[in-house]
């Protein structure tokens, strides 16, 4: 177990002169996606910038042992599809690590297929719910049985007959629940038809149909989409995609822009989709000077975003943005903490069943450092502005915790410890390595010191 610790930063006087360029690594959502969509294509696909990250490899690693070949060479990844009937059955269970994306997308996938596997994960995984996934197959006709009727693992057995489309009401704002129904709905007989709580990260409409998939949405009046419907029978064909960066990592570096004089913070190749910028137009909200522009539209939106030290202010967000936003909520209480008023977040019930419950960790942590919050069962209400001390926090395991507050202990005085902040490296592996490489060029102190224990 890793343990990372964090001294406050102290501007050196012309930091706030300072340009700091950055890229981040892929998309987590894309390169999931395009290693999978890669897998179930006909013919072979070639990825770029495609994250090399703990749970995209447990994507690999499902794909390869169900007989998908994924080669790497000096500057890109090279799938080779076999075609969605072509998975072969897996020599062992199917491990998906800490990957919640993983499992969900691949419990989609497995449902038609005339083998039986088993998908299991960590400790964390283990604890997640599978039950919203399994409810909508199993109408379809797939045969899953979960571990105590709601987690993994989840043991998918042959369907006694075809697959057969459905018309879904999705429940939750789920972008993996709608994922593994529109898996699922290609192998089906009919067409599948999605209602409901559709609105979440788009990418797998997106990249389906960048694979040659006809995805259809049908928009109401007022041009929002109301309904998203998948013929089944459709096949895949390989393709090329450039992955851009992860929004979500690059709002870790948004966050430190926003809060410590360490002058501006330029990221380039970056995720602009719309349904993943909430976090721009809540920065602009709370009143950042943020920019950013939109520079290529394959396969998904990508540009650059420019940040610089603003007085930040309170904001509250609506349930309807959550689902735009929601890995960044973590990061937004430490910003509501810096920033003067009041912020308040509702209808985010879902952190509570994401990696580890992130409302609890988030309130555990912030209290840890003499911050105040009001939790709520669906998100929390933080008084603004408070002064942060340093403490020794945990991550809880969890990747986004873990960062969110190497963030908030540069704004706190006094030193921060951080356990098990090795847990980064599923999602953004070289955080702490761009983390050090900015502040060594804007602050006097603010260096930070990995230990092993
Ligand atoms: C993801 C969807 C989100 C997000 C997760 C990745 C995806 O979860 O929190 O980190 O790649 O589809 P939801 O299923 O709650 O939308």
């Amino acid at each position: 177990m890793s343990r990372t610790q964090i001294k406050s930063f102290t501007p050196l006087l012309n930091s706030r002169k300072n340009n700091h360029v950055l890229r981040v690594p892929g998309d987590k959502s894309i390169s999931h996606r395009a290693l999978l969509f890669g897998g179930l294509a006909q013919g072979s696909t070639q990825i770029w910038n495609l994250l090399e990250a703990e749970d995209v490899k447990s994507t690999a690693s499902c794909l390869k042992n169900l007989g998908v070949k994924i080669i790497r060479n000096s500057s890109s990844w090279f799938v080779q599809g076999v075609g969605i009937d072509g998975l072969q059955p897996p020599k062992s269970k199917l491990n998906c690590g800490n990957s919640g994306t993983t499992l969900r997308l691949l419990m989609g996938v497995l449902a038609s297929q005339s083998f039986e596997t088993e998908l299991f994960g960590d400790l964390s995984l283990s604890k997640r719910p599978m039950k919203r996934i399994s409810d909508p197959l199993v109408k379809m006709g797939a045969q899953i049985h979960l571990t105590h009727g709601q987690t993994a693992p989840v043991q998918i057995n042959r369907p006694h007959r075809p697959l057969q489309a459905i018309d879904y009401a999705l429940p939750i704002a789920s972008a993996q629940l709608k994922s593994a129904i529109l898996l699922a709905g290609l192998s089906a007989e009919g067409t599948t038809r999605l209602l409901g709580q559709i609105k979440s990260r788009d990418h797998t409409e997106r990249l389906l149909a960048h694979f040659g998939v006809r995805v259809n949405q049908s928009l109401n009046q007022e041009g929002f989409c109301e309904s998203i419907s998948i013929q089944g029978g459709q096949k895949l064909e390989g393709t090329e995609i450039k992955v851009p960066g992860d929004i979500s990592s690059a709002a870790f570096w948004l966050g430190l822009g926003a809060m410590i004089p360490c002058g501006t913070i330029e990221i380039h190749d970056v995720l602009l989709n719309p349904t993943r910028t909430g976090i721009i137009r809540l920065l602009q909200r709370m009143g950042t000077s943020i920019q950013f522009k939109i520079t290529s539209s394959e396969p998904e939106p990508s540009g650059w975003i420019k940040i610089e030290k603003s007085d930040l202010r309170g904001v509250e967000i609506e349930p309807s943005e959550v689902p735009f936003l929601i890995d960044e909520i973590p990061l937004i209480a430490v910003l509501a903490a810096l920033a003067k008023g009041t912020t308040i977040v509702r209808g985010a019930e879902e952190l509570r069943v994401k990696e580890t419950d992130r409302l609890e960790a988030v309130a555990k942590n912030l209290r840890a450092m003499g911050g105040r919050i009001e939790l709520l069962p669906d998100g929390f209400i933080i008084e603004g502005p408070q002064s942060l001390q340093g403490a020794r926090l945990e991550s809880f395991g969890d990747h986004r915790i873990a960062m969110a507050f190497s963030i908030a202990a540069l704004a706190a005085k006094g030193l921060t410890e951080i356990q098990e902040s090795d847990c980064v490296s599923i999602s953004y592996p070289e955080f702490y390595e761009t983390l050090n490489s900015v502040l060594s060029q804007s602050s006097s102190s603010g260096d930070i010191t990995i230990l092993d224990s």
